[in-house]
């Protein structure tokens, strides 16, 4: 038996955050990065808060790839300032730091004040990438370790996203770029995943199409507002889609690619995401696997030439290094200035944290430890 549901209400469009001005509650707990602070966004929510009579608590220590111990930060206000509405307010770091600030903090309240209400949480993403709005993974980064750890529960999906364009059309070119990769990896990934359902299909094939006809379109003009909130539906499409799916290698081995070189998430699926689809298709035995078939099944609704398996795989893979090339994104690690030396060191303990990455699990081509050290050669470039 297969299940499939969508447990957060979706506010998008222009206009979308005007969904704030009939909330009911007391008091928000605002989960946001410093910049958000500095530039002045918060504004666009705390304004309509005050209008509301809303208190409000901001927690603005949120950085890129939010670690423990910032997590832990954000524990202890929440168990301080007891909110009954937490809204986090971001990119993808914001919303997976409040997720797990959420979820930690609402447990401890219920052991020790034995409070039962849940808070609500609304999740209102600034860029449009990770999907983050509608899942219920949260990736926290133990910096020491340098290791990215994937957590995921029905309790972190966010009970509302709001996904308001306004709030994306300043994201800089390549911030749009990066996390643009990112929903299309989402939705490949979830394309193709073992746990891939007609359901995940239908949502996946429609942010790869949005994907390929507006993530250009936004790249080159940010002030394109119809590209811009395609995108930012692309984003949220794609996250629903592998929130059921799940992902696979390509995602795994982005963890631990980003962790230990410091490369952004989106920027780090692009750089594998030709060869995992290569990898995946596993096209030198010429079987015609079902990742090779479903691979072929997109190049065929974005209407490449794909008159057999070989062909379609093939050219969404030109497709897709064509698409990186025009958003500046470089093809190899090499080309990104990556040291050779560095790099290869480090591939025995990537891979080995790749192959225990939660999402390598429904990867359709079960990867031995020598495949992902392969990958991981062929992404560096000659
Ligand atoms: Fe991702």
């Amino acid at each position: 038996m297969n299940e499939f549901n969508v447990k957060s209400k979706i506010y998008f469009g222009r206009d979308a955050l005007q969904y704030i001005n009939n909330l009911k509650g007391k008091k928000a707990f605002i989960v946001i990065d410093p910049f958000m602070v500095k530039s002045g966004t918060i504004n666009s929510i705390t304004n309509l808060l005050k209008n509301t009579n809303i208190d409000f608590c901001v927690f603005s220590d949120i950085q890129s790839d939010p670690a423990i111990e910032i997590i832990n930060m954000g524990i202890k206000e929440i168990l301080k300032f007891k909110p009954d509405i937490i809204i986090a307010l971001g990119g993808g770091s914001s919303i997976d730091a409040a997720k797990s600030i959420s979820a930690f903090g609402t447990a401890l309240r219920r052991v020790y004040e034995k409070h039962t209400e849940k808070p609500l949480f609304i999740a209102i993403p600034t860029t449009s990438g990770t999907g983050s709005e509608v899942t219920g993974y949260s990736v926290i980064t133990d910096k020491k370790k340098k290791i990215k750890y994937p957590i995921y529960g029905e309790d972190l999906i966010p009970d509302v996203a709001i996904l308001d364009p306004e709030l994306i059309k300043t994201v800089p070119k390549a911030i749009t770029a990066d996390t643009g990769m990112d929903v299309l990896t989402h939705a490949i990934e979830a394309y193709v995943a073992t746990n891939a359902t007609d359901y995940s299909d239908a949502l996946a094939e429609k942010a790869i199409k949005l994907v390929f006809k507006y993530l250009l379109r936004a790249y080159n003009d940010g002030s394109d507002m119809e590209a811009r909130e395609k995108m930012h539906n692309a984003s949220c499409i794609a996250g629903i889609a592998f929130n059921s799916a799940s992902l696979g290698l390509n995602h795994g081995m982005a963890h631990a690619l980003g962790g230990e070189f410091h490369i952004s998430h989106g920027r780090a699926n692009a750089y594998l995401l030709p060869y995992i689809i290569e990898y995946n298709s596993d096209l030198e035995n010429s079987n015609y696997n079902y990742a090779s078939k479903k691979y072929r099944e997109i190049a065929n609704f974005l209407q490449l030439t794909s008159s057999t398996v070989e062909r379609g795989v093939v050219n969404l893979v030109e497709y897709i290094r064509g698409l990186m090339v025009n958003l500046n994104i470089p093809t190899s690690l090499k080309k990104a200035g990556i040291d050779k030396e560095i790099y290869y060191k480090a591939i025995p303990s990537i891979s080995k944290i790749a192959m225990e990455d939660k999402c390598t699990i429904t990867n359709p081509r079960s990867a031995k430890f020598e495949d992902v050290v392969c990958i991981f050669k062929k992404v560096y470039g000659e």
